[in-house]
């Protein structure tokens, strides 16, 4: 994730571009930079960190007259956040600007014998450019053979000496917007930098390509010809526009999984493979246990993975809350893996807990969304999850993201150890590459959950239950509903519930029973059967019609338990937002919790 915006015209270059990155931010905020032509003259300024850093080193930067201008904002996915490693890249005459994953980035670079200077993917871009461009001597000619070369995820934008007046510009999987007035042309990776400024605005689709003057603009498709602009007036306000549309982030972020579970993936996961550019080889040597260790959310993401890494890769691996962990005394052994997870890579118990497994000489890991943070730093080594901002206080695609992480783990773990056959691996890989399809909010699912939630709006309390991995789902499903709806929700293990809160069954005993296909159906089964000659209420989920439910909720047919997990992880997401909605909560900034807890 990260934020991109260009700008044509005879207008404050450098004002808009500042702006309508500050807009961006929350798409990622490790690193900026902007590049500003004006005939031959260039202007260029980056900076690690905050815009605010950007604003100051970009002071002495003044233009006036017609020019065109790039700016980034970095969530860094190649490459640490260094000034080096900010957009824009540049080449020996042009610029560029780029978000999204270019996958064949290290086969276009072997090709090229150009100066790199940063570890980004985005780097070979500029120079692939520029190579076309030295052949061709034509610059549009050169953009449309760079970009028939990518493959991957990207919105670019890019400004070159060679034909100063112009921005090529290119879409495919990342967002890119271009907008404009009676005198100015504008692009934004969203709507929220263009208000105030654009009237009219056109959403490109993907594989559109093209090149904007002051006066033309021109729209290609990628293979193809022409391709034609559809300008819209755009009408929106400023907190409408940074939703997206949706009436709270949470909803946003729910909505965001089924693309952001694949920027977790990208170049990560192919059939058949798994790999981490992060992690080198012989990392888990002499690693024969795992523990992992994290707070709220992120331990149901790390108990959802010990059970991934026991059953595919066979390493004995426990999951521990770390506030709880770090006074138990705990015994650490060097052969033991150490993993944090952590959102934020803030959570001070989390990062308390690792700084304990370093001092003990453990082998750290951090799984974590938010790059250059406190526990990021302090790891060995670090995977992000890639999940961009998250700014709901209830996590959701922070979640399914981390577990996503953890699946890979398993399974690079069980092929390092040769725990599983390479047709066991096949399979494994090709659920993973449906999980974008799985974390998929279908309107007539969400339809029915919002007519759904005024029937549990009351009652005195719910029982999640779950086995197996759908047991710590069970726990983030209760955990979303108390956190949002404040009303009492618990996950337990299904199979527990007869040796104690079946006590409580009765009808305003709401159960929500995870009703996999494919893990355990008859167990879970005869579980929900007993809660259910007791006259507890029962909605269940899953894709079997079960006929003791008082609600069923019917998720698609999958014939992996993961890609059931993801389908389930949404419903119960959907079903606990759609909850507080009814209740008058604010579902973004729910009342006594904190976003990152930094204190014990
Ligand atoms: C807070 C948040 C939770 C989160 C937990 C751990 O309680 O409200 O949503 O799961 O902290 O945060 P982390 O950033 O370490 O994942």
């Amino acid at each position: 994730m990260c934020g991109i915006v260009g700008y044509i015209g005879e207008g404050d270059i450098k004002g808009f571009l500042l702006e309508g990155l500050k807009e961006l931010e929350y798409r990622g905020y490790d690193s900026a930079g902007i590049a500003i032509l004006q005939n031959d003259n260039l202007h260029i300024a980056k900076a690690v960190g905050k815009l605010d850093n950007l604003i100051q080193k970009s002071k002495n930067i003044k233009t006036k007259g017609f020019g065109v201008g790039i700016g980034h904002t970095r969530w860094a996915t190649h490459g640490k956040p260094t000034e080096l490693n900010a957009h824009p890249h540049q080449g020996v005459f042009s610029y560029v600007v780029h978000n999204g994953i270019i996958e064949n980035f290290k086969e276009i670079k072997a090709q090229l014998d150009a100066q790199f200077v940063s570890q980004t993917d985005t780097e070979v871009i500029v120079h692939l450019f520029e190579k076309y461009f030295n052949q061709t001597k034509e610059a549009k000619k050169a953009f449309e053979q760079t970009i028939k070369r990518l493959k991957g995820a990207y919105a670019i934008l890019l400004i070159t000496k060679a034909d100063p007046n112009k921005i090529f510009f290119a879409k495919k999987g990342s967002p890119l917007i271009i907008g404009k007035n009676e005198k100015e042309i504008f692009f934004a990776s969203s709507d929220a930098p263009l208000i105030g400024h654009a009237k009219e605005v056109h959403y490109l689709e993907d594989d559109e390509w093209g090149v904007a003057s002051a006066h033309t603009m021109e729209l290609y498709k990628n293979g193809g010809g022409k391709s034609k602009l559809s300008f819209q007036p755009l009408t929106i306000d400023k907190e409408y526009a940074q939703k997206g549309g949706y009436r709270f982030f949470m909803e946003k972020e729910i909505y965001e999984q089924s693309d952001v579970i694949g920027d977790t993936m990208m170049g990560r996961v192919e059939e058949g493979d798994v790999h981490f550019e992060e992690i080198e080889e012989g990392f888990f040597d002499g690693i024969d246990a795992i523990k992992i260790c994290a707070c709220g959310t992120s331990y149901h993401a790390g108990l959802s993975g010990s059970y991934l890494l026991q059953r595919l890769a066979r390493i004995p691996t426990s999951s521990e809350i770390a506030s709880e962990f770090r006074y138990k005394e705990p015994i650490l052994r060097k052969d033991t893996l150490f993993i944090v997870i952590s959102q934020s890579g803030e959570t001070a118990d989390t990062l308390e807990a690792l700084k304990m497994a370093k001092a003990a000489g453990l082998k750290t890991l951090a799984i974590c969304n938010v790059d250059n943070s406190s526990i990021v730093r302090l790891a060995d080594r670090t995977i992000l999850t890639r999940a961009g901002i998250e700014k709901g206080v209830a996590s959701t695609k922070a979640f399914t993201t981390q577990v996503m992480v953890l699946w890979m783990l398993a399974l690079l773990l069980a092929k390092q150890r040769a725990t599983l056959t390479q047709e066991k691996i096949d399979e494994e890989t090709k659920a993973m590459l449906q999980t974008p399809k799985a974390l998929k909010v279908l309107p007539q699912l969400h339809e029915r959950l919002k007519r759904l939630s005024k029937r549990y709006l009351h009652g005195h309390g719910f029982f999640f239950i779950g086995r197996d991995l759908f047991y710590p789902l069970a726990l983030e499903g209760a955990l979303k509903l108390k956190e949002i709806s404040y009303l009492h929700a618990e996950g337990y293990p299904a199979g527990e519930m007869k040796h104690g809160p079946i006590a409580l069954a009765d009808p305003e005993l709401f159960t929500i029973a995870l009703m996999p296909r494919t893990l355990l159906y008859d167990k879970i089964k005869s579980n929900v059967e007993e809660l259910s000659a007791r006259d507890s209420t029962i909605c269940s989920i899953g894709h079997e019609w079960f006929e003791l439910a008082d609600d069923f909720i019917q998720i698609r047919r999958w014939t992996h338990p993961m890609l059931e997990y993801y389908d389930m992880s949404v419903v119960l997401q959907l079903l606990a937002m759609e909850i507080a909605i009814r209740l008058g909560n604010d579902v973004d900034m729910p009342r006594n919790l904190a976003k990152s807890v930094t204190v014990e």
